[in-house]
């Protein structure tokens, strides 16, 4: 070897594997206007479909008439129910074990169901055809406040499963009910309340919102008619799973369908679910052998596909008069619209709210949750969020405010008092969870210096003092969120959706010349995956992440996985990428000893080579071995170096986070401005610390967005409000503040490199953040709560109740 030596550390930094922020590789392609989306996808003859849509919120259906709008030059098919029927599919199976229509089926549920469905040569006919259906509806009364859909009186919504009094999660109390979930100790829980020494109780909404992923979802589905084969091309967070479940309701054998995820603008939840477009699109397909594109546009995006939390949850917390929490018992009331088609684990109807214990070491608790159904768009998924743990991680942070203001406590040392300890971890939590690792006090300690806590407290004091003399219409509020997500489902014995087991996988190839291919079941929305993902591999397998492609999405070639979504792309399919990386080098150190003529436990690795110990000059590199793995014949093992790794996780990770928050509300505006924001984040090993930064930016973003305006709200007659994105709040640049970033890493004990995800953690920390701050800015006048969103009217509608406007 003539080369001149390198470095060990020069090699380590020439592989930028864990902990290198590594520039990420995607962008080339997405910041040239090369990136391929679905709408990108253009086929010969292809064609357009587009949804007749109900405009009213609960309707019976009396007639469609189809006749002039198949009379638009290009139309070629209008489907509707009617036509779906025979081939039982105007229904189909939704992820939480109900059913939902894909067209309307005799009355429509909510406002912008899907009723027929025009197919035509180009998106133009398609819609001027859409104008055209004559649809006779009757009006039926609009149930769409939670708490009235149980009242004996309300209108019946369901009429498919009226007489089902047994759902897919027990029994059903009110034809408008879908399930009770309970989980711990509801009388013990009781009877700790009864006699606490202080107890609180609030009301704590968190509003409908949307992901609003940039761009909509859509598919292009391609019946190859000569080969029996059938191509989806779509916007899919699963692409396996849509695969399995489209061979199951097409009867298709599963090895003729293939489902392709091409670069995807944006998921957050949104695209986990299946929707009637998928379905319609494909039935056109099969019926017409030609290929049907289906893109929404963004009023259908926002008001069918799936919406988020929309939980009205009570928070009952039990203390001793000096702070320390004895118990914690909550309801939901979870309005999951015309359909369940939340997106949970199959065991867990309210995913996983049963988290809501958090960061602190509550001994008894209890979680009870009633679904119910109501005029509004089904969904119910994790937007950013890992199966409504933001939910939980409000309702508890919120409530931790609400026990401090009672006890008149500092809401930081209220949380300190109660957090769990390092020396507790795995912590048993009383609803069943096992937290894998944690270091609360460091972090909130590191925190609570990095912001100089105490000098904004200092500094809101004068505040107030100033207000109260009027020499300023600004308050001061501080917002903390101390949050503990649960990220990375599985394990499949818990976990599973539909009945797929929720394990993740990852197949490696190196190829002769020492570079390689990584193909993964999970799929990248602008996570990075292709960067970070590469990193895992370069630094199991010694090879420069440069050297390594990344491929996901496709299901003809990827492993079977689960898919990305609720941060589980690291702790599962990354850990499946390690593992698959390890068995590479189990392989290369037999190939190294044979070549270096020395048993294989006289080697050890180092960086990017075996090497015999004690000799490092004796040596085969990764790229050495590859060569030899093909082109040598080695007694006893097969020619290739390749690995595929299928990873059930043992547990979830708990990632977790300090958040502060400080803003300014302009009592006679509400104008509320967040001056400063601060986020430690502990999410384990960090792989890529700049793709982290960047998804803590993100997060964020979506969490001022929901805090501070996002709300889908319908009026008395079912009309969606916040329809488009002159109502539904998407902050620019203007409105983003400016984040300060931190971290501290407390590694996951079981995951291979010890990572957690980190995806959501912002979304789930910063609303409650956001939130305590609002309510901290009025908390001397004797605001206890108010419900979020916090926009201008609402702010300032809080302001003048409390007597504070001019
Ligand atoms: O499942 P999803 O990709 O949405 O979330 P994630 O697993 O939290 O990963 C989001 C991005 O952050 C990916 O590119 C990860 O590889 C990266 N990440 C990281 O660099 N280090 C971690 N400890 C966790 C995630």
């Amino acid at each position: 070897n003539v080369q001149s030596p390198i470095s060990r550390e020069e090699r380590i930094e020439k592989l930028q594997g864990l902990g290198s922020s590594r520039k990420r590789v995607e962008d080339a392609r997405f910041t040239q206007g090369t990136g391929n989306y679905v709408d990108d996808i253009k086929l010969p003859g292809m064609l357009f479909g587009d949804f007749v849509r109900s405009p009213y919120g609960h309707a019976r259906i009396i007639s469609i008439d189809k006749e002039a709008a198949l009379a638009v030059p290009g139309v070629v098919a209008i489907l509707t129910a009617e036509d779906l029927k025979p081939l039982n599919l105007h229904y189909m199976p939704t992820l939480a074990g109900d059913v939902q229509a894909v067209l309307a089926d005799e009355k429509v549920l909510f406002q912008n169901q899907e009723v027929a469905f025009v197919v035509a040569h180009d998106r133009y006919a398609a819609a001027d055809a859409v104008e055209l259906v004559e649809v006779e509806y009757e009006e039926l009364p609009v149930i769409n406040d939670a708490f009235k859909a149980l009242d004996d009186d309300a209108p019946l919504l369901r009429e498919d499963i009226k007489d089902k009094m047994e759902g897919a999660h027990g029994p059903r109390k009110h034809h408008n009910h879908i399930f009770l979930w309970e989980e711990g100790d509801k009388e013990g829980t009781e009877q700790v309340l009864n006699n606490a020494e202080v107890l609180v109780e609030e009301k704590i909404t968190y509003q409908r919102v949307h992901p609003c992923p940039l761009e909509t979802c859509g598919c292009v589905a391609s019946m190859d008619k000569i080969n029996g084969k059938l191509t989806l091309w779509g916007t899919f967070q699963a692409p396996h799973a849509v695969r399995t479940v489209a061979s199951l309701i097409t009867n298709i054998a599963e090895h003729n369908i293939r489902v392709i995820s091409p670069d995807i603008g944006g998921g957050f939840g949104n695209k986990v679910g299946v929707y009637p477009g998928y379905i319609c699109s494909t039935v056109a397909s099969i019926v017409t052998g030609k290929p049907v594109k289906w893109v929404e546009d963004r009023i259908e995006n926002l008001t069918s596909t799936a919406f988020a939390r929309d939980y009205h949850m009570t928070g009952k917390i039990a203390a001793t008069a000096d702070g320390k929490i004895t118990g914690l018992w909550t309801h939901v009331l979870a309005d999951h619209g015309a359909f369940d088609a939340c997106a949970d684990p199959t065991k867990f109807p309210a995913g996983f709210f049963h988290i809501v214990t958090g960061s602190y070491d509550i001994p008894i608790a209890y979680v009870g949750v009633d679904g119910v159904y109501t005029n509004k768009a089904p969904g119910g998924v994790a937007y950013r969020c890992s199966f409504r743990v933001t939910e939980a991680a409000y309702l508890i942070e919120r409530m931790i405010d609400v026990l401090a203001r009672k006890l008149d406590m500092d809401p930081v040392e209220l949380r300190i008092k109660n957090f769990i300890k390092k020396e507790q971890f795995p912590y048993q939590s009383a609803l069943g969870w096992e937290y894998d690792s944690g270091d609360y006090h460091t972090a909130m300690d590191q925190a609570t210096k990095a912001v100089n806590y105490p000098a904004l407290r200092a500094e809101q004091a004068e505040n107030r003092t100033a207000f109260d003399r009027g020499e300023t219409r600004n308050l001061m509020g501080i917002g903390v969120a101390f949050f503990t997500e649960i990220v990375g489902a599985g394990p499949v014995k818990n976990c599973d959706i539909l009945g797929l087991g929720m394990f993740d996988s990852c197949e490696i190839r190196i190829h002769p010349t020492g570079s390689a291919i990584a193909r993964l079941g999970t799929i990248s929305q602008g996570q990075g995956h292709a960067t970070t993902f590469a990193q895992i591999v370069a630094s199991e397998i010694g090879i420069p992440a440069e050297d390594i492609t990344l491929e996901e999405g496709d299901t003809d070639t990827a492993p079977y996985g689960l898919g990305t979504y609720g941060s589980r792309s690291t702790p599962v399919a990354g850990a499946a990428t390690a593992m698959a990386g390890r068995k590479i080098r189990a392989k290369a150190q037999m190939i190294a000893a044979y070549l270096l003529e020395v048993h294989e436990g006289d080697l050890e690795w180092d960086v990017d080579r075996f090497q015999i110990k004690g000799n490092p000059e004796a040596h085969k590199t990764m790229k050495e071995i590859a060569f030899a793995s093909y082109n040598q014949a080695i007694p006893g093992l097969e020619p290739g170096l390749e690995a595929v790794s299928y990873y059930d996780p043992p547990n979830m990770t708990y990632p977790f986070g300090a958040y502060f928050c400080v803003v300014d509300v302009d009592v006679d505006t509400g104008v509320t401005d967040i001056r400063k924001f601060y986020a430690l984040d502990d999410c384990g090993t960090r792989i890529n610390p700049m793709i982290i930064e960047g998804q803590v930016h993100g997060g964020l973003t979506e969490a001022v967005a929901i805090a501070m305006g996002q709300d889908i709200s319908y009026d008395e007659i079912g009309n969606v409000k916040g329809a488009s994105l002159m109502d539904f709040y998407l902050p620019t640049a203007v409105e983003t503040p400016t984040y300060e970033t931190d971290f501290t890493v407390t590694p996951s004990p079981h995951h291979p490199i010890g990572a957690k995800g980190v995806g959501e953690s912002p979304n789930v920390g910063g609303v409650p953040a956001l939130s305590n701050a609002v309510n901290d800015a009025f908390a001397h006048k004797g605001l206890v709560h108010t419900q979020m969103p916090h926009d201008h009217w609402r702010v300032w509608q809080t302001a003048q109740r409390l007597g504070l406007t001019g």
